[in-house]
């Protein structure tokens, strides 16, 4: 079975339906108090190919699915039973500091054997994702994450709700074993850890039986480590609902492709416009290849749905407090570094030192100067007060910067305020703004989740008392 790389970039795209496992997540017969970190052997390539070995809460990939209402507690013991220490961060969610997960931080790591007792209330509804933040760039890319989905108190008006979680992998194209060599410094001072295997819901291609007309909820999270997926609908007439997990006050209709960078999150709203007999996708753009990464064969008419209206917007969630940009305190985050970057020197662990010093560490990459976290927080806020925070992207790659704990608004070119979001990409080149209000007391980690750049000096922190 000689395989070019090629060729397993084509699996998801020249796979008969028929040889397909169909991907659906439902919650699994797991122990509800528990969350066990552990080594499994899962069919994440195509039947024909061998298991390949990940790293999975409870030993699934996705790992179980944490489906709760809105305002209902999260109680559950992480067991370790990796070979490797972990902690669980669980991205999106508005919690206590102490539970955010962020080992080195938050809490100190799990070691081997450990456990840590993680415990909150979700009180945002809305699509969100939990994984492992140890070594994130190597227990992300080893399947280490699974959907947290928070349910409005009132169900939404859709016919199916469907969690689409996307992943590229870098699996050896015969083998189908993943390449563990996780400290290259070309990812680390590149675009990050890219594959060579998109998987959907851990499996090469997901196919979801529907009938015309239904309208379907597609929560679309980005557990990758580095791709910015470019992603559209065929045969399916799309809104956006929700970013990274928290509504639009007016959906915003799909008109063409649109991205989805790692760590965020999209809630569409999808009507199935295509035909009986006919199949519906949600399709990846790469290379100005399309793709499909998710199937809709649409059934018979007979037990077609009625054509809907324009979605109504989802509830907000509570105590969003809209940023007061004006009285707002402004601060700048300018990243530097990376290949072809041009960083001189920058400082690590109070030493200053120049890009070669840098690189023979694996460091590659700098916020305002320093690399990786020290002492000094980006911000230090009071709680309830409004942060504007200035990125400027000084290097040659994009990064989509995650600011735990809270979200935020763009502040757009024209003075407006974009959407609530937690996740923000901003290309070569770019200056973007965001303004927030300071949120819970804490130590809240702000990196690029590009995770092999985080790992190479994009990180820092805001401090909240
Ligand atoms: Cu989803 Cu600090 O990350
Ligand atoms: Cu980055």
């Amino acid at each position: 079975m000689k395989q070019t790389r090629r060729d397993v970039l084509r699996m998801g795209a020249t796979l008969g339906l028929g040889t397909l496992v169909p991907g659906t997540i439902r919650a699994a017969a797991t122990d509800p108090t528990l969350l066990t970190a552990r080594v499994a052997d899962v069919q994440l390539a195509p039947a024909n190919y061998p298991l390949t070995q990940i790293w999975g809460y409870d030993g699934q990939m996705p790992g179980t699915l944490i489906r709760v209402q809105q305002g209902d507690r999260i109680a559950r013991r992480f067991v370790n039973e990796l070979p490797q220490a972990s902690s669980v961060h669980w991205h999106g969610l508005r919690i206590d500091n102490a539970m955010d997960g962020v080992a080195g931080l938050t809490q100190d790591a799990v070691p081997p054997g450990g456990t840590f007792d993680y415990d909150f209330t979700a009180d945002d509804a809305g699509t969100y994702w939990y994984h492992a933040h140890n070594r994130s760039m190597e227990q992300v890319a080893r399947g280490l994450y699974g959907a947290l989905i928070v349910d409005e108190a009132e169900a939404a008006d859709i016919d199916r709700d469907e969690i689409l979680i996307l992943d590229d992998w870098r699996l050896d194209p015969e083998t189908a074993q993943l390449d563990t060599d996780f400290d290259t410094p070309h990812d680390r001072s590149h675009a990050g850890r890219l594959g060579n295997f998109v998987a959907t819901n851990g499996s090469p291609e997901t196919e979801l039986p529907v009938k015309p007309n239904e309208r379907l909820r597609l929560r679309l999270i980005n557990a990758s480590n580095a791709k910015i997926f470019q992603l559209a609908l065929s045969g399916l007439e799309g809104w956006v609902m929700a970013y990274d997990g928290m509504p639009l006050d007016v959906p915003e209709k799909v008109e063409g492709p649109f991205l989805l960078a790692p760590g965020q999150r999209i809630d569409l709203f999808a009507d199935v416009t295509a035909a009986t007999d006919e199949v519906a996708h949600l399709v990846r753009i790469d290379d100005e290849e399309a793709v499909s990464q998710a199937a809709f064969p649409v059934g018979s008419s007979e037990s077609s749905a009625s054509k809907r209206n324009t979605p109504t917007p989802l509830p907000p969630n509570p105590n969003m407090s809209v940023p007061d940009v004006d009285t707002a305190r402004r601060f700048d985050l300018k990243m530097e570094g990376g290949a072809m970057g041009g960083l001189q020197s920058a400082k690590l662990d109070g030493k200053t030192m120049n890009f070669s010093e840098l690189a023979a560490v694996n460091q590659f990459w700098s916020f305002n100067g320093i690399v990786g976290m020290d002492d000094t927080p980006l911000a230090q806020l009071s709680s309830g007060e409004t942060a504007r925070v200035s990125i400027q992207n000084d290097t040659v790659f994009p990064h989509a910067m995650h600011l735990h704990g809270m979200h935020f608004r763009e502040v757009l070119k024209d003075g407006k305020l974009g959407p609530l979001r937690d996740t923000l990409l901003v290309f070569r080149g770019e200056t973007r703004e965001i303004a927030f209000v300071a949120g819970k007391p804490g130590k809240w980690l702000f990196h690029c989740h590009m995770l092999a750049h985080a790992a190479a000096g994009m990180a820092t922190w805001i401090s909240v008392t």
